[in-house]
């Protein structure tokens, strides 16, 4: 553990104690949050992602009871929340906590029998800002809950329940990368993922030299995430249904089992907003091939562009990107150092990542607040990031 997980450990144990008053058999877990490197909305479209886990990320200290009782906490709200196993449904007032809450109502509708558990929470990923801090706390709560009720699943259905949780607890029609990778995340490693087989693969991302990936925050919180998310879902799922009238032959499940041929030779029979949504995911997939090649190769430069691309694509198509997050973009771009960059996340606000050159990041830095603080009005924050494990037991 390095020292400065060591010390919010320390702090979170202080705290459990103070509050739930028990100073024996405390339980630490720690979730990683998540930066995509390329493959962005293709995930609930059958198609291929790339993300890594970063090391800002969550902890919890949790504790059994001898009760029914989940009791909740965080360090970073104020609203504490306390809810009984039997009865647990979605309650805006609950605020955040409707995200362990999820994980719990998911395990219970899974016929997992858990017992009562006060868990608090702390963590370092930015709220809202497209890195991913709902998968993480999905994911945690339910190595928390599994763990403290004496209970074992198989690792793959770990990712598969926490977004059932999250698409039919919170109303977040959301893929499953995010929960993928915050349980499957390795150090030094990005995660190939097909989200229709999930056949995965580890890609060692040491391959690029001297590259790191550097994360923009543009402090704008990601605006109307769910109604415009689930927008993108349904505009998909129309485009599926009309193509799949024209393509004839079988095994057309999802948007990325069509070929580039086959959606140029059809596209014009689509609504043009429809259009839109669906090319940028068919060749949004086609990209992540060719970015796991680039980065097995070692191809910094063709990565670089495959990203300058798809934020192009996410504009201009699928139209998730927002004036902050371009901004950010074009003055990452725009210093020296950076092979590529564009958003990650859902959008509508949130951060944007840029691969660079290692030795370059103060100047880049320095350069990017600048500007960005110039253009956009606000003062962006900038993290450099280390690829780090996912889900684990401290
Ligand atoms: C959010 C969702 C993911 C994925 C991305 C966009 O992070 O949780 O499932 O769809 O947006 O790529």
């Amino acid at each position: 553990m390095n020292k400065s997980l060591e010390t919010r450990v320390e702090k979170l144990k202080e705290e459990f104690k103070k509050i739930f008053g028990k100073t024996k058999d405390i339980q630490l877990f720690n979730a990683p949050g998540r930066v995509n490197i390329i493959g962005e909305h293709t995930d609930y479209n059958g198609g291929y992602v790339l993300p890594v886990a970063i090391n800002l990320g969550l902890l919890a200290a949790a504790g059994k009871r001898n009760d029914r009782k989940v009791c909740l906490e965080s360090l970073n709200f104020k609203k504490k929340v306390v809810a009984s196993l039997d009865v647990l449904k979605y309650e805006k007032k609950n605020d955040w906590a409707n995200y362990p809450l999820s994980v719990a109502w998911v395990l219970g509708e899974e016929g997992i029998e858990l017992s009562g558990a006060d868990i608090i929470f702390e963590g370092n990923i930015p709220v809202a800002s497209g890195l991913s801090s709902s998968a993480a706390i999905e994911v945690l709560t339910m190595k928390c809950l599994l763990e403290l009720s004496d209970r074992k699943i198989k690792k793959e259905r770990i990712p598969l329940l926490c977004r059932k949780a999250e698409n039919e607890f919170i109303g977040v029609k959301s893929g499953v990368m995010d929960q993928y990778i915050v349980t499957f995340g390795k150090k030094n490693n990005a995660l190939f993922l097909n989200c229709k087989t999930l056949e995965h693969k580890l890609i060692p991302f040491h391959n690029i030299k001297d590259t790191v990936i550097m994360i923009g925050n543009t402090k704008v919180k990601r605006g109307l995430a769910k109604s415009a998310y689930n927008e993108r879902v349904a505009e998909c799922n129309e485009g599926l249904k009309i193509l799949r009238g024209f393509i004839t032959r079988g095994n057309i499940g999802y948007l990325s089992d069509i070929k580039k041929e086959e959606f140029r030779e059809y596209k014009n029979y689509l609504p043009p907003i429809i259009a839109k949504r669906c090319e940028h995911v068919i060749f949004e997939n086609e990209r992540v091939k060719q970015a796991v090649e680039s980065l097995e190769k070692g191809d910094v430069d063709k990565l670089g562009k495959l990203m300058i691309r798809s934020h192009k694509s996410l504009k201009e198509l699928y139209e998730v990107s927002c004036k902050e997050l371009n901004i950010m973009v074009e003055t990452f771009l725009e210093s020296d150092g950076v092979y590529g960059a564009r958003m990650t996340g859902a959008g509508f606000g949130g951060c944007a990542i840029a691969l660079i050159k290692q030795d370059a990041q103060e100047e880049i830095i320095k350069k990017a607040s600048k500007e960005y603080k110039k253009r956009a009005g606000i003062k962006g924050e900038f993290y450099v990031s280390r690829i780090s494990d996912g889900v684990r037991k401290l």
